[in-house]
């Protein structure tokens, strides 16, 4: 879809007053507009807290992790007074990148292109053959400090420095996760999917209230009670959740997703982690251009010993089924708010309400940005 709409036409197009019953999603150009992408980086992802690693990643003085965040490259790292801390991982020399692996332990960060050299606090400690250089204070060349903080399993940052704390971006979900005991498990395994369509797309997908779950996930669908599947919307999150029944469908689900309920937990803008009977994945959804995201899968166990690994590579391997079943919709979707015949949908009053939250949520921060925007230019 090609438009020369101005921007704010564009986000003026949708009401986020709207009741539920008379709402619209979020209009077809806000998924494959390159400016709202843009948009979304400086009002979405460089304003909320992101997750950034695991805390597993950063125990020992010296453990480091690195990722990126609204295009900027980050490192977490622990000292060796114990304190977590993050960085923008640019050498204040030229600007390479101090620390180039994903993860890994190390007692200095050490640039790999003229070796300059920072501590574990980001300090910089020494530059190779910088004699006689006038007006330059060590002191002032540490590493660019960024919020970091951690709830239960993860590390998370904040790229803005006058945000909320952490807690306080979280609000209600702390207390409404606190008695899934999430700290009695323990990370299992990876899996990351590449997929052509708006990150958008995926998180509209997860956020419908299991509409797609009988037609799409026939496995999945045969261990959950749909009709009793609940939505909860509260701050920035939104808990999908359902009664377990002992399905006969999959014999694979129904060994490998077990409990009283399944929980399906949003947390605005990009998370969300889904937990049945000692079991977890949490979901990290990252735009890479306005067309592409990327989706980190990180899987969780109860027992992550050598006897439990053929169970939980089947766990995983249920997962990757339902994953690969929605995969395939959403990159159909992509094509589809391409179409000149789509504009807006309407949605479920049922079942649509966290999709409904995430689209308010975005509009307001949209909003925001744009009037920042504005106020600059003035
Ligand atoms: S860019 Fe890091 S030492 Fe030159
Ligand atoms: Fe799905």
């Amino acid at each position: 879809m090609i438009t020369d709409k101005a921007i704010d036409q564009l986000l003026a197009s949708y009401d986020d007053k709207a009741a539920l019953s008379e709402a619209f999603t979020i209009p077809a150009p806000w998924y494959v507009d390159a400016r709202i992408a843009e948009l979304e980086q400086q009002s979405v992802f460089s304003k909320t807290w992101q997750v950034l690693g695991r805390v597993d990643q950063v125990e020992k003085p010296g453990q480091f992790l690195t990722a990126t965040v609204a295009g900027e490259p980050l490192v977490a790292v622990r000292g060796n007074d114990g304190m977590l801390r993050a960085f923008y991982n640019v050498c204040r020399h030229h600007a390479a990148a101090v620390v180039t692996e994903p993860c890994g332990q190390a007692s200095i960060l050490h640039c790999p292109y003229h070796g300059w050299n920072y501590g574990l606090d980001g300090s910089l400690k020494g530059m190779p053959e910088f004699d006689g250089v006038k007006n330059f204070e060590r002191k002032d060349n540490g590493l660019v400090p960024v919020r970091v903080d951690t709830w239960e399993m993860l590390v998370f940052v904040n790229l803005d420095p006058h945000s909320s704390s952490l807690q306080e971006f979280l609000g209600g979900l702390v207390k409404r996760a606190a008695p899934l005991d999430l700290t009695n498990l323990h990370y299992f395994a990876t899996q990351t999917y590449n997929i052509h369509c708006n990150w958008k797309v995926f998180v509209d997908n997860y956020l419908d209230g299991g509409y797609h779950v009988p037609h799409l996930h026939k496995g999945l669908n045969s261990v959950l009670d749909y009709k009793q599947y609940t939505i909860e919307n509260e701050d920035r999150y939104c808990l999908q959740s359902s009664p377990m029944v002992s399905g006969d469908e999959d014999a694979a689900t129904s060994t490998t997703r077990r409990g009283d309920r399944a929980w399906y937990f949003w947390q605005y803008p990009n998370f969300m982690f889904n937990c049945y009977e000692g079991y977890m994945d949490t979901n990290l959804v990252i735009p890479v251009d306005v067309d592409h995201c990327r989706v980190i899968f990180d899987f969780y166990f109860g027992d992550t010993s050598e006897a439990a690994r053929s169970y939980n590579e089947q766990s995983v391997a249920v997962g990757n089924r339902v994953q690969d079943e929605d995969l395939g919709i959403c990159e159909a979707v992509q094509r589809g708010l391409k179409s000149r015949a789509y504009q807006a949908g309407r949605l479920s009053v049922r079942r649509e309400a966290g999709e409904q939250l995430f689209h308010r949520l975005l509009a307001v921060d949209f909003r925001a940005g744009i009037g920042k925007t504005a106020a600059a230019a003035d």
